[in-house]
């Protein structure tokens, strides 16, 4: 039997002096699994190429030198077996079986249970792997996904983007250096970064962005691009094709040229977006979409949903906008009244997945949850890098810089950054209000949210926006419940 990776599954292996575990990962079904001492050995026989399994149990005997052969034998296959199951590997009898089973991605071959698993947003239960990684080294963060804002020039003039103005005109520092990015993304192979997000401003208009691209590639991180595509052309889509990428989020925020317009600030910027999304669909290029809601498009938004649906293409709508890192508020015009929103949400399909769980939130009592608990998972395993080198620990907060990566590896600062320790540390008993209250499974707020609200600048100054936006939806859902209860009896 040949056993291989899925083309969307990453391993990694991590270890120090004392412990070795590995890890690995489907980004297309989310499946994910840790595995210590000798499964990350049975781990680390894995690769790209199929490998019959008698060869891989040789190398895994040369680490266990006093292990009879057979029960190595036996265990290898179980292991290899139920890893297959879970969608991680792929197995068959010759390397064509196994191509036929594990093609790679294309619009006219989505399976039903593949088009679900696209759809963003559904939470796993229990520990996840990654939890136990950290577990394993002592709770340390582990750079595990970065976010990098190659440049903050952008050709558009979003109404609601949260980058400020002011950033988008400090040239020289608006692209990020290609000796320092180069030199961060070595770093982060070497920690072992799984997925690597090339976003801005716009990231095309940088003049490296193809290299960029093959570099990521090259060290096989799951790349995406953040991008509004109006300046893709033939030779991105190829690089694009030939590396297989996860996904490239594009902003569409509506399908009439005029409003999606209105919201960029370009005239004509609807007609490049959206050819662009169609020459990824022609090249079979995962697309996913992003439709942020907001005043300028609250009527038609669900237009976008539909108009993905009938492609096979995933859209995420998002009406929770916040405001820039520079405490300006300048985009929050463009932000939904609270009235507004409440018609938005009340808009939002009943088939939405973020809709369901919201259901399921509901139809269970508030989760009691614990003083020393942490708020989210800030800095622990995703962080940002913006063009200047700074760390930062999530889009929108540039401002929160916990490092510079031209002074520090970026390893380094992850690990040991006071700043790193400080917002890991950060519990539920630091948000007192928050801890008691009802809506606190349907909210959004989060500590950039407040941060970047606070006229101080003070993470734990609750929003009252989102606070206000977390009450109608709880009301909302517990409505819809009563109504499907009563439709129900009749
Ligand atoms: C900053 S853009 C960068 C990539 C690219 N220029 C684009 O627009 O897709 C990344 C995403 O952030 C979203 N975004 C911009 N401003 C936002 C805000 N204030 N709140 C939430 N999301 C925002 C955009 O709609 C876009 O989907
Ligand atoms: S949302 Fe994207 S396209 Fe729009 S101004 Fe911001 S960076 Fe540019
Ligand atoms: S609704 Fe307000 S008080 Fe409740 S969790 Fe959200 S921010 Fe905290």
């Amino acid at each position: 039997m040949l056993y291989r990776q899925r083309q969307k599954t990453a391993i990694r292996i991590y270890k120090n002096d004392y412990v070795i575990v590995g890890y690995i990962e489907n980004f297309q079904n989310g499946n994910s699994e840790a595995f210590e001492s000798s499964g990350a050995e049975f781990l680390k026989a894995v690769s790209r190429k199929a490998r019959n399994l008698e060869d891989l149990v040789d190398e895994i005997s040369n680490s266990f030198a006093d292990v009879d052969r057979a029960v190595i034998h036996d265990d290898a296959r179980e292991f290899y077996d139920s890893l297959t199951d879970k969608g991680l590997l792929v197995s068959g009898e010759t390397t064509d079986e196994i191509d036929l089973k594990d093609t790679p991605f294309s619009y006219s071959n989505i399976r039903p249970d593949e088009k679900k698993d696209h759809i963003p947003g559904e939470k796993k239960q229990g520990k996840s792997a990654l939890a136990l990684v950290a577990e394993k080294f002592g709770g340390k963060s582990r750079l595990w996904e970065l976010r990098v804002e190659i440049t903050n020039r952008c050709n558009e003039r979003c109404v609601h983007c949260y980058i400020p103005m002011g950033e988008r005109a400090k040239a020289p520092d608006c692209d990020i250096d290609t000796q320092l990015f180069n030199d961060v993304l070595s770093q982060c192979r070497k920690a072992g970064l799984m997925r690597l997000t090339l976003t801005g401003g716009e990231p095309m208009l940088h003049r490296n962005f193809l290299d960029f691209l093959k570099t990521a590639f090259e060290y096989d991180f799951f790349v995406e691009v953040f991008s509004n595509l109006t300046m893709l052309n033939n030779e991105i889509i190829s690089a694009l094709k030939s590396h297989h990428i996860l996904n490239v989020r594009v902003s569409l925020y509506s399908i009439d040229p005029a409003i999606h317009d209105a919201i960029t600030g370009i005239h004509g910027s609807f007609e490049k977006t959206f050819q662009g999304i169609q020459r990824l669909i022609e090249a079979d290029i995962p697309v996913q979409i992003g439709c942020m809601v907001m005043r300028q498009n609250k009527d038609v938004f669900l237009d976008v949903k539909e108009w993905g649906k009938e492609h096979g293409i995933p859209v995420t709508i998002d009406p929770f906008i916040y405001a820039p890192f520079d405490h300006s508020g300048a985009n929050l015009g463009s932000r939904l009244l609270l009235e507004e929103l409440e018609k938005v949400l009340s808009d939002i399909i009943l088939d939405d997945v973020d809709y369901l769980i919201a259901l399921k939130y509901a139809n269970s009592p508030v989760k009691p949850k614990l003083h020393d608990e942490r708020v989210c998972g800030i800095c622990t395993f995703s962080f940002s890098l913006s063009p200047t080198g700074d760390v930062y620990p999530c889009g929108g907060w540039q401002n929160c810089v916990l490092g510079n990566t031209q002074k520090e590896e970026i390893l380094d600062i992850v690990e040991n950054s006071p700043k790193v320790k400080s917002l890991r540390n950060v519990k539920r008993k630091d948000l007192p209000r928050c801890f008691v209250c009802e809506h606190i499974d349907f909210c959004h707020s989060c500590l950039m949210r407040n941060e970047v609200e606070s006229p101080v600048g003070n993470m734990f100054e609750i929003n009252e926006y989102f606070c206000a936006a977390a009450a109608i939806k709880h009301r909302l859902i517990i409505e819809k419940i009563q109504t499907n209860t009563q439709g129900a009896a009749k």
